[in-house]
């Protein structure tokens, strides 16, 4: 059995959540992309457990993978580590592998990062600035360092010396001081650390795929951050859509493969880029308040809007989604009036699609549809039969539009706090 959670919108739609919850039937879990720009939140009684790197399944003392398809911060990762460790979450060799072909965030990426986006004037992009993009970039240039690279030290060194100087011109010019030997010395001394999780995952997985176990591979990010089919160059620098999960960790088998598309009631975006449904007006902050809607990783204030059914819809595509998780709808509890984008207008023409033209993307007017709100509490409700008729349409309305149907639905935020309207979880 293999399911894959993903975004189908620009992040924090609650993948975590959704993966801890199926991740009580799972034999692995495994990471395919992004870094520690992603922040899962996790909530579990009184406990709340924040993840950047590490799959959400190690809160279950699952089997947990780090792929390829991963840029991984050294530092972070021993500083997540440590952290859910306080928080009695067990971590060893038993139950966390990391490719040994995975590219390492150094810290030269995080001043590029930052020296990127000085150098966009006003148009930022609004990065995490963890040295993500940069990252990636070094890894598709054929100089980045990678995990298994830590067993070689004098090549090593060598490696750090060359990767350094090649970005040393533009650093000199943006004042920032890069140290090869320093990044060498502090590498070694955690590179035990780092080195005794390091494993054949590509072999790992296809050897679990084949004893029909069950394997979640657990997105970052969403689609609409994808450096492919995002709102480009507003985006992540890695492919968040479902395909990734085969060149992101080796897998190769794709019979019986469900994927889940997590998708908020309503739509949020962190950093900058069009957002056709934002609201900057009291409806926002109220997504905002009650919403909690804060970055996990930078705790930027999350910018909020309607539901969007032509991004939707598009990311269920892209991904190859077969059924959707909609969450946190009980934010949505206290509105007389409910919207949502069913097309766009840019004056001149009408569009069923998020057109890729970066301008356009900027100029279009959403087309709305509005519902009636529910004005009573769903808050922690666990049957469909319990919600309110017109958070029922509501829900039905989105099918509708996304020609998709919603299996799951997510009333608040701790593990209980779900509606699984299938049995999804009960079946598989
Ligand atoms: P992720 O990046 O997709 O894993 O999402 P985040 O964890 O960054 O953001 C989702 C936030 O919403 C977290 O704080 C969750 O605890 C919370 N959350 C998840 N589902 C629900 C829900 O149904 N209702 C409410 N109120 N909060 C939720
Ligand atoms: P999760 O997994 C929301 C956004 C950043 C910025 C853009 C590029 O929690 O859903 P980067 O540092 O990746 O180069 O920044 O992508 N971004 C996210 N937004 N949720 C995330 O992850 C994100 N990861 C990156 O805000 O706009
Ligand atoms: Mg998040």
């Amino acid at each position: 059995m293999f399911y894959t959670i993903v975004g189908t919108q620009w992040g924090d739609e609650g993948k975590g959540k959704i993966v801890d919850w199926l991740s009580s039937k799972a034999d692995l879990v495994a990471r395919f992309q992004g870094g520690n720009n992603a922040g899962h939140t996790i909530k579990v009684d009184k406990n709340v457990y924040k993840l950047n790197l590490l799959p959400s399944g190690i809160i279950r003392n699952k089997k947990c993978l780090i792929g390829n398809g991963v840029v991984l911060d050294p530092w972070a990762l021993i500083r997540e580590i440590s952290n859910l460790r306080e928080q009695k979450i067990l971590i060893d060799k038993n139950n966390l592998f990391i490719a040994e072909n995975v590219c390492l965030i150094l810290p030269i990426h995080k001043l590029i990062d930052e020296v990127n986006e000085e150098s966009r004037g006003d148009d930022l992009i609004g990065t995490t600035k963890k040295g993500i993009g940069p990252a990636y970039e070094d890894k598709i240039g054929r100089r980045a360092i990678r995990l298994c690279d830590l067993n070689d030290l004098k090549n090593l060194k060598l490696k750090i010396k060359n990767l350094y100087n090649f970005h040393k011109p533009r650093l000199d010019q943006f004042k920032k001081i890069t140290d090869y030997e320093k990044t060498f010395t502090d590498l070694v001394k955690i590179s035990e650390q780092i080195s005794i999780f390091s494993s054949p995952v590509w072999k790992i997985i296809n050897d679990a795929g084949k004893q029909n176990k069950f394997i979640l591979f657990e997105g970052a990010q969403g689609s609409l951050l994808d450096i492919d089919f995002g709102t480009y160059p507003y985006v992540t620098s890695s492919n968040t859509s479902s395909g990734q999960i085969f060149s992101g960790t080796g897998f190769g088998i794709k019979e019986n493969h469900n994927i889940l598309g997590i998708t908020k009631a309503y739509t949020t975006r962190v950093g900058s880029g069009p957002f056709a449904t934002e609201l900057n007006d009291e409806i926002g902050n109220h997504f905002v308040d009650k919403g909690q809607e804060f970055g996990t990783v930078t705790k930027r204030r999350r910018r909020c809007g309607w539901f969007d059914s032509v991004l939707v819809k598009q990311s269920i595509a892209i991904n190859g989604i077969t059924n959707i998780v909609l969450t946190k709808l009980d934010v949505l509890d206290d509105l007389k009036e409910i919207k949502v984008c069913i097309g766009y207008d840019d004056g001149n023409k009408k569009y069923n699609y998020l057109p890729f033209d970066e301008k356009l993307q900027k100029n279009l007017f959403p087309i709305y549809e509005t519902l009636p709100g529910w004005q009573s509490s769903t808050y922690g409700l666990t049957s469909w039969n319990d919600l309110p008729k017109n958070a029922q349409n509501y829900i039905s309305f989105l099918e509708k539009t996304i020609e998709k149907g919603i299996s799951i639905i997510s009333t608040g935020p701790d593990r209980i706090h779900t509606i699984d309207r299938n049995n999804l979880l009960s079946n598989s």
